[in-house]
Parts: structure tokens; sequence; C-alpha cells
């Protein structure tokens, strides 16, 4: 970036302090935040004339206020497609490391407590044969679907709108148009869908409790998609038989009510925390940049009716 922009940026990685972000907003032309910065109406409206462009660090952008920003004629650009495969793979590990308690496994080795085989001890779930419900069936969605086909499950899925009867085809999935309906029947069900006003406490408590006792929830997509506290108490009350999370609602803290569980296993926001992934979704950036200095459209150009 710093050979090709007049770029300013935190070697450290330490995110900006809000100051450092009203100061950036007054001066820069380009804007390029992750998940970690909060770009909201207020900021947005501080901005100097000189902002055209805010170019994200990352698919989701639930952290700016994409409709004050397109509003203020701002171009919002994010890097969809380069972190799929990644953040399909995470996915399929919380569904692995959750029905196969390979946490608990691992630790009992580290602490030494490993007394040798036994017929019933440690035993997990099976996936083959088992339905997989995902909320959410876009790139990531679909990837875990082709992911979860190989593992022998079956493959049902909500949306606002059925995929294409190819790709429905492909990935052997069936379309539940009732969210509901669909939590009642599934063995394992994933969140792989954007967090918007509309998708803030999907799985609420009402719908955690339509959870079948012996299901296992995924979510690999936003901490808000679930109302954590009430997932804390479905899990104290043996509701639910296990939890894998990698996003949490107040990121980074965690509901206290969801840790020291074995069944409930918890990653640091991983989904695309690989060097690849993290290489493409700079050099997505660059192009989002360079396309729109030059005059063109931005390829990942992001318009509100997309969140
Ligand atoms: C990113 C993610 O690492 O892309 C996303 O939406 O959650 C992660 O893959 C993060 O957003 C970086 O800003």
């Amino acid at each position: 970036m710093r050979e090709l922009f007049d770029a300013e940026l935190n070697l450290t990685d330490r995110p900006m302090t809000r100051a450092e972000l009203e100061a950036a907003v007054s001066y820069a032309d380009v804007l390029s935040p992750t998940i970690t910065d909060e770009i909201d109406a207020e900021l947005i409206a501080r901005a100097g004339p000189q902002l055209k462009m805010i170019a994200n660090f990352g698919a989701g952008v639930d952290h700016i206020d994409i409709e004050a920003a397109v509003g203020r004629g701002l171009i919002v650009t994010n890097t969809p497609g380069v972190l799929t495969e990644d953040t399909a793979d995470l996915a399929m590990t919380l569904i692995l490391a959750v029905s196969r308690r390979i946490v608990e496994g691992a630790q009992v080795m580290q602490e030494g407590r490993f007394e040798g085989w036994s017929p019933t001890w440690m035993t997990g779930r099976k996936l083959w044969g088992k339905r997989l419900g995902i909320v959410g069936m876009g790139r990531i969605g679909q990837a875990l679907a082709r992911r979860a086909r190989a593992f022998g499950m079956q493959v049902h899925y909500h949306n606002r709108k059925p995929v294409s009867p190819m790709i429905a085809e492909e990935l052997g999935a069936t379309w539940w148009d009732d969210l509901d309906q669909m939590l009642a029947r599934m063995d394992l069900i994933s969140l792989n869908c954007p967090a918007t006003r509309e998708t803030h406490h999907l799985l609420s408590a009402e719908r955690l409790a339509r959870l079948r006792p012996e299901a296992i929830l995924i979510n690999t997509a936003r901490g808000e998609l679930i109302d954590e506290a009430a997932l804390a108490e479905a899990v104290a009350q043996r509701r639910i038989a296990g939890v894998g999370l990698d996003v949490f609602e107040q990121e980074p803290k965690v509901h206290p009510g969801l840790v020291g569980h074995a069944n409930v296993v918890l990653l640091p926001h991983l989904g695309s925390a690989t060097i690849e992934a993290r290489q493409d979704m700079g050099d997505r950036v660059i192009a989002n940049i360079q396309t729109f200095a030059n005059g063109h459209r931005p390829p990942d150009r992001v318009i509100p009716a997309m969140f």
C-alpha cells in the first residue's frame, strides 16, 4: 500500500483509537478499516470532503454504517470470496471438534489424564448421515455444504431465497423457507449469514428453545446473530448438546456462561486466519482502491441492499 499510495498505517496492528480515526477521516481520501474499527454515522459525518472511499479489509461490513456512508456519496468495498474456503474450513473444523470432543481429548493428553482406552469413554457423535442446517447460503454457506457432503451429511439450508436449481442439485441441498421449522429438525446448525438489523439475535431465546437437545450449534459468522445470554442458559440447562463459536456478541468479550464447558468450543475469530487469505484480502483492498483511483467502479462495491 505504501508503495502504491500515500499510505499511513499502524505497524503494530493495534486498532486506531476513536480520536485517531476522527483525525484520519479529516484528511484521508480513502479509509481502509478492519472489523475492529467502528465506522459509525457520527464518524462519517465528521469526515472531510476529501474522503471518497471506505475500502474494508474483510467480507463482513457490519462495523460500518453503510447507509450513512453511501448516503454521503462514499464508495464502500469489502473483500469477499478470497476467504470463503478458509472460513468454511474453520466451520467444518468446529463441527468436527465439537462432535468428536477434540479439544477435550487434547486437554486430557496435555494434562496427563489419559489412563488408557475404554469402550464408552470420550464417545462423540457420528456425522455421516446427520442433517446439517446452514443459515445463509452465500459463498461460505455453499463452501461449507460441499465439505459437509464429503462427510456424508445431509445438507439443508435457510436463506431469503433458494439458490439456483443447479447449485441446489450440486449440493444436494434442501431449502427451508421457514427457519423455525428447520431449526427444530436439524442435528447440526451452522450460521453463515451477515449481521444486519434483520439478523440481530436471529437465534433468539425462543429460537434456541426450538433446537433439539442433541443438536450442535456452530457460528463462524457474527456473534450478534445469537442471543449469547440465552445460549449460555441453554448450555447450563443442557438443552443443547454442543456449541462451537468463532465469533462473539461483545467480541472480544465472551459471555462468562459459555466458558468452562467441555461441550463448548471457543475460538478467537480465526475464520480467515490463514496467511494466504489475509494476503489475498490485502490484494483485494489494493485492487478496489486502484480501480477507484483510475476512475472505474471497484470490483467489490458494497451497496446497502446487499446487507
Ligand atoms: C476478517 C471476517 O478477518 O471477513 C470477515 O468478515 O470476519 C474476517 O475474515 C475480519 O473481518 C477483518 O476485518
